[in-house]
């Protein structure tokens, strides 16, 4: 198969490597598209040192069931699409027996862990119980969605987001883009996005929902001024000390802000507002499986404007370019998918 392979900062290429064969409990797909991510990004650039030279990256995922090993469940078959919830727990301890696998001590990560070659790949393994089918009726670059949208996802329902709370999203690019989208399917009586750039506050409008610059100032008051007061609930997808302190000040009293966004690995806590206003600072990390199977459902009842979170759609011999055209801060307002296989439109499949 062809492979994109991660050489070392800012160095990636197109490889031959053998075909892999399904073991017992493994599905071998063959990859329609994958999302780059901003993670990859980082392990592409070398700004985060947790993606190793030799390794295929690549967790946002679509592609159709190519074999089975045995022993997997019967309702796996060949030709179905299908996406892959990337989180792998240990299957043994009570986090994993409660769906809780982002909780695993032991979890790892396709895309992430060196030793499980990804998605950027005609060919893929991935355990049968990660395996998510979605119905033919769905576009199946879609797919490839999924994952980014769970991440979102996660984040709301982790914020308690109901049809009492106005919420603010921070940031704008895919992680914002899927929280603010659950956020609106939670019910959220007022939703705002806050993104400085652009294009991606032009992306924001299209889903339909509303958005203001932060770099105009007086966080507080914009919020205020475009969702009726302050944020009972803020997704912070940004996650540096200048977006936690924002979300504090947009925030109402025992407001909760959830911090999904790992811009920094230490940021500054403003302890007072949060200690004396009662205020409640959540962590977010991926996804339950069942929140990862219901954002696939949610997927594949093709609500509209997913159309809007694919900016571009690249073969593998493109991928590179993709890659270095990304780090150089090209603007892009969503996704670009890979295709490993050449590009497909929408409807295409196979
Ligand atoms: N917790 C998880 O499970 C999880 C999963 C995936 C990604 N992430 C993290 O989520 C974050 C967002 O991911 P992404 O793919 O959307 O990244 P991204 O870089 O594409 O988007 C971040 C956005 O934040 C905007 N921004 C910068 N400063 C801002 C400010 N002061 N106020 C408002 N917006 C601001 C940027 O313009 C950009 O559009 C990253 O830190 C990523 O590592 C977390
Ligand atoms: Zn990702
Ligand atoms: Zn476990």
């Amino acid at each position: 198969m062809r492979a994109l392979v991660y050489h070392g900062p800012g160095d990636i290429g197109v490889e031959d490597r053998p075909d892999p064969q399904p073991g017992p409990g493994e599905v071998l797909l063959k990859i329609t598209a994958t999302g780059i991510c901003g993670s990859d990004l980082h392990g592409y650039t070398g700004e985060n040192k947790r993606r190793h030279p030799g390794q295929i990256m690549g967790h946002e995922t679509v592609g159709r069931i190519a074999a089975a090993g045995p022993g997997g469940p019967a309702d796996l078959r060949p030709g179905q699409v299908a996406t892959v919830n990337p989180v792998i727990g240990c299957g043994e301890c009570a986090q994993c027996a409660a769906g809780t696998e982002q909780l695993c001590a032991r979890r790892r990560v396709i895309g992430v862990n060196q030793e499980i070659d990804s998605a950027f790949a005609e060919l893929m393994i991935a355990p049968a119980r990660n395996v998510v089918v979605l119905p033919d009726s769905v576009p199946e670059e879609y797919g490839a969605l999924v994952e980014p949208l769970s991440v979102g996802y996660h984040a709301a329902v982790t914020g308690g987001v109901g049809p009492d709370d106005v919420v603010l999203v921070i940031g704008g690019g895919p992680i914002g883009q899927a929280a603010a989208l659950a956020a609106r399917r939670l019910g959220a009586r007022q939703l705002v996005v806050s993104e400085p750039s652009a294009a991606r506050r032009a992306l924001v409008r299209r889903l339909g929902l509303a958005a203001i610059d932060p770099g105009d100032g007086d966080l507080p008051g914009q919020v205020r001024a475009s969702v009726g007061g302050p944020a009972t609930v803020v997704l912070d997808a940004v996650g540096l000390s200048r977006t936690l302190s924002d979300g504090l000040a947009a925030s109402a009293l025992g407001a909760r802000i959830v911090l999904v966004g790992m811009g920094a690995r230490e940021i500054t806590l403003p302890a007072f507002e949060i200690s004396t206003f009662e205020r409640a600072v959540l962590g977010s990390f991926t996804y339950r499986s069942a929140e990862f199977r219901e954002t696939a459902q949610w997927v594949a009842s093709r609500p509209g404007g997913l159309e809007h979170l694919i900016d571009d759609r690249v073969g593998l011999d493109a991928a590179p370019d993709a890659f270095a055209r990304l780090a150089s801060g090209a603007a892009q307002a969503s996704k670009i998918l890979v295709f490993p296989h050449g590009r497909r439109t929408p409807e295409a499949g196979e």
